[in-house]
């Protein structure tokens, strides 16, 4: 991962053009792709519970796994080694969306497996790669209200294809020191995805993962954040919670897992938050 030269780049490039990025939400968006190259703050229990809130909400939710490492797919309660078809077979042509997707509980799931580090040797060198996953979702996306994709920790090949599907993205960060390394460069790219094959992308905002409200220091590397990039900070902030770690080997989110907990609390406002930016 080229981070040094990526946020040799981030600086390169003037603030104003990183401040246009934020609040160009067009009011249709649907596709959102959660994405952070940093590894472990949160993407995947960030798709899984905001998926499960907005779907709670009456919202028709697909999810669509991009990570070879298949946590998302794990967590809603399924096998990733036994599945009979994924996302693999979809991006190298072998089968349509439609044919892979799995009903799970009260969201559906465009499924990974570990063959999806294979589909990233597939794309490279192939023309059109970026949209392989936008062409993919083409055919099933108009079934759903939102389509929440989960991109690996990297800004490889998947990445960039799932910001090229997406109208939107969110950044989950966890709030603590140098969580703010990597962010300007998520954000060249996105730069990049606009210029090159999403021109409507836009990012949403951060979601603060994770968050310990007795401490100064979480607000002090927000407030950074929020000031260094004039990327906004979605309310509420997700609290750390313990809830949180026991939620994948039930198969449910944090929402089915522990309702009422503060976590859960916290993902249902936010898909009230989201809903409110999405929806004219
Ligand atoms: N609010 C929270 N409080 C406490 N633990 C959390 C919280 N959110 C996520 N976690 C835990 O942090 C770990 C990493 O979360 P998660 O897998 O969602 O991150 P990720 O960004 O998807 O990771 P990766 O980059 O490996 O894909 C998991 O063990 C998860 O249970
Ligand atoms: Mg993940």
């Amino acid at each position: 991962m080229a981070d040094a030269r990526g946020a040799r780049r981030a600086r390169g490039r003037a603030p104003e053009t990183i401040k246009t990025l934020v609040g160009t939400l067009r009011l249709v968006a649907r596709v959102l792709a959660v994405a952070n190259q940093k590894g472990g703050v949160g993407k995947t229990t960030t798709v899984h519970a905001l998926g499960s809130a907005l779907a709670q909400r009456g919202q028709r939710v697909l999810l669509v796994d991009l990570d070879p490492q298949a946590c998302l797919t794990y967590s809603v309660g399924l096998d990733p080694e036994s599945l009979p078809l994924s996302l693999h077979d979809v991006l190298v042509g072998r089968n349509k969306a439609a044919e892979a997707l799995v009903r799970a509980g009260t969201v559906s799931i465009l499924p990974a497996a570990i063959d999806l580090a294979g589909s990233e040797v597939h794309l490279v060198g192939r023309v059109g790669r970026e949209h392989a996953v936008a062409r993919a979702l083409e055919t099933v996306k108009d079934a759903y209200d939102v389509v929440l994709l989960d991109c690996p920790p990297s800004l490889g090949i998947l990445t960039i294809n799932g910001l090229t599907a997406a109208d939107c993205v969110l950044i989950p960060l966890q709030c603590e020191t140098l969580s703010h390394r990597g962010v300007g460069q998520l954000l060249e790219t996105v730069a990049d995805v606009r210029a090159y094959t999403q021109p409507d992308l836009s990012v949403l905002g951060a979601v603060a993962t994770m968050f310990d409200g007795r401490t100064r220091h979480a607000r002090e590397v927000l407030a950074d954040v929020e000031a260094r990039y004039a990327l906004p900070v979605l309310q509420p902030m997700i609290p750390r919670s313990v809830r949180f770690a026991e939620a994948p080997a039930t198969g449910q989110s944090i929402l089915g897992h522990a309702p009422t907990s503060v976590g859960a609390v916290a993902y249902r406002e936010l898909a009230q938050t989201i809903l409110d930016m999405l929806e004219p």
